[in-house]
């Protein structure tokens, strides 16, 4: 396959183009297709075997891969200056083949404790039941979390900016720490994009992604994708093989599709997301805003250093409690009142209730998920209406 456009002289605006797509494809199409085959097929044995020694790239089984997901790993691979990716059905598929595949039992896991719930479930209540280990750490200083290592510790897994309160780590020397102590960093870059940040660039081993937010952008489709070492790669995508956790091709498709308009929707968002953020910190009936882009925001500096925007994802806490939260959350007019973030339609939830209902009480306090906190994921609507409305629903408390 003739490449579009070669990889090293182009800006990302342009990779997110045209980067791991075709020049054109065997018909002269434009546009990648969907390749729905569960099943490929050889001319005859002797391709077989040029396929099973290496000699010959060809398809197989649809588990392994398929025209369609090779471009998106190729494109995303571009983005985050990596050796190679790996896409997975889900974010959460992508999280729990890669831990699995890279931790045994008697290894031990340090895991930063303002992570995705579900992402901290799996650390803390499943991995433990093979032997695994797990450490919570708060984000922060780095010194402090790299004291959580052992000489058994494998993995450190971190999120950066964390969901949902936008922790942001200092990455150039907890990843120096995590090797210095022979320690591989996973960087949940979700919330960032490489638009916004390219943990790879900082020495990180693996990077990754739910796809299912920015990247494919429009709350239409779920995905994951890690990226990093091509030697970790290779064992990863030999070991999803034996999970399963495959996109399907037409949801690679999508993802594929999502991703060319990524640098114009982060644009808008790291700018609306802002606004918005700023909004919120000077009315008064909010208490705390929380958004790495604010000059008050302990994780100011560090932010400015590595980000080149900071995300469209915006939390607060209000002044009062549950009742003036679900007050604030049902006069909203132009969020939806749902979980997820990074897509087309502004998002909104209360994520004591929706997300942390079922886990009680001790563990919202645990976690520090109030009442009065709301998660607020900023689409691209006209930022002065989605300020407006959210002035109105601010004046029913
Ligand atoms: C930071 C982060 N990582 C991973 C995930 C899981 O991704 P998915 O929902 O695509 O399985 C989420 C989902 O909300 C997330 O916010």
């Amino acid at each position: 396959m003739k490449d579009s456009v070669p990889n090293e002289s182009i800006r990302m605006a342009t990779k997110i183009v045209h980067s791991g797509e075709a020049h054109m494809g065997a018909q002269g199409e434009l546009i990648t297709p969907i390749a729905q085959s569960a099943v490929f097929c050889y001319e005859n044995q002797a391709q077989v075997m040029r396929y099973v020694r290496d000699e010959e790239k060809r398809f197989e089984y649809a588990r392994y891969g398929t025209p369609t997901h090779v471009a998106v790993e190729r494109k995303m691979a571009a983005l985050e200056g990596a050796e190679d990716s790996l896409l997975f059905a889900t974010g959460m598929s992508a999280v729990t083949t890669t831990l699995f595949c890279l931790l045994s039992q008697g290894d031990h896991l340090v895991v930063v404790e303002d992570a995705y719930k579900r992402t901290r479930g799996f650390c803390t209540e499943t991995l433990p039941r093979f032997g695994v280990e797990c450490t919570l750490v708060p984000p922060g200083n780095t010194r402090n979390m790299l004291a959580a290592i052992r000489p058994n510790t494998k993995v450190f897994f971190a999120e950066s900016p964390t969901n949902p309160y936008l922790a942001v780590l200092d990455l150039p020397p907890l990843i120096e720490g995590c090797h210095k102590r022979g320690v591989l960093l996973i960087i949940d870059s979700t919330l960032a994009t490489p638009i916004n940040q390219r943990p790879i660039e900082f020495g990180a081993d693996l990077v990754l992604h739910s796809m299912t937010k920015y990247l494919a952008g429009h709350n239409d489709v779920l995905g994951g994708i890690v990226s990093g070492r091509a030697d970790i790669l290779k064992r990863l995508r030999d070991f999803q093989g034996e999970m399963g956790g495959s996109a399907d091709p037409h949801q690679a498709y999508l993802i594929l599709r999502g991703m060319k308009t990524l640098q114009l929707r982060m644009e808008k968002m790291n700018e609306s997301g802002m606004a918005v953020a700023k909004f919120l910190e000077q009315h008064k009936k909010v208490a705390r805003v929380f958004y790495p882009g604010l000059k008050s925001s302990p994780y100011h500096a560090i932010a400015a250093k590595q980000m080149s925007g900071y995300g469209s994802l915006v939390s607060f806490w209000i002044k009062g409690g549950e009742a003036e939260a679900f007050r604030v959350m049902d006069a909203l007019r132009i969020p939806r009142n749902a979980p997820s973030l990074g897509g087309v339609e502004s998002l909104v939830c209360h994520p004591a209730s929706l997300t942390y209902y079922k886990s009680g009480r001790a563990l919202r306090e645990k976690f520090d998920i109030r009442d009065e906190l709301i998660r607020y994921a900023v689409g691209l609507e006209d930022v002065e209406d989605i300020i407006a409305d959210l002035n109105q629903a601010l004046a029913q408390i």
